[in-house]
């Protein structure tokens, strides 16, 4: 697809058909999305891919605060995809200390990013995403077992899509941007 054309028509996606997702085509997923730019290129961003019914199925039951909406697009998801962060790596030197002033904010940067690269690389293989903020963080490290140093950066649900919605409202460009 036109790189345009996938940046504009990309949509987050809630509800998907009952149809698995190859392995391949996942992996294909994340090389793309290993080409999106990081902090010095550390690429610090990892990707746990959840297929096992139990792990999802108390993700979306268990790790949710609460909030079913996320639990049941989690449940229709074919996959359950972890964006975790190695810490100490984006937004650090070497010896540990901070690179600049704003801390571990640069590793959340590169996760994003990451995100964003993801989502695009898999609408453009018709594979519908979306970013997934609320839930709990410790509950899903705990339920995915990631070592210590890993950080569950947001989850993601993915897979054939089983609806096409529409661009929620956006702001005026004049709105968004300003000139010094
Ligand atoms: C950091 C982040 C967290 C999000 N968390 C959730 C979430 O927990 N549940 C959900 O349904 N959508 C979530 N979304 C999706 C947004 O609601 C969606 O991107 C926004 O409404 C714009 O719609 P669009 O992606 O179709 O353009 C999240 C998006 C981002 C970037």
């Amino acid at each position: 697809m036109e790189t345009l054309k996938c940046i504009e028509t990309r949509r987050s996606v809630r509800r998907f058909l009952d149809k698995p997702v190859e392995k391949e085509l996942l992996e294909s997923i994340v090389a793309d999305a290993s080409m999106s730019p990081s902090w010095k290129n550390s690429q610090s961003v990892r990707y746990v891919a959840v297929t096992d019914k139990k792990i999802s199925a108390h993700i979306a039951d268990e790790c949710v605060l609460g909030f079913t909406w996320n639990g049941k697009l989690l449940k229709s998801a074919a996959v359950i995809v972890a964006l975790t962060t190695v810490t100490g790596r984006s937004g650090f030197e070497k010896d540990g200390s901070f690179s600049t002033s704003q801390g571990t904010h640069w590793q959340s940067f590169d996760a994003g990013i990451a995100a964003q690269t993801f989502s695009l690389a898999a609408w453009d293989r018709g594979l519908g995403s979306v970013i997934i903020g609320v839930y709990d963080h410790d509950m899903v490290k705990k339920a995915l077992e990631l070592p210590e140093g890993q950080q569950v950066s947001a989850l993601m649900a993915l897979g054939w899509p089983a609806e096409e919605p529409k661009a929620p409202p956006r702001k005026s460009v004049e709105e968004l941007l300003t000139w010094k």
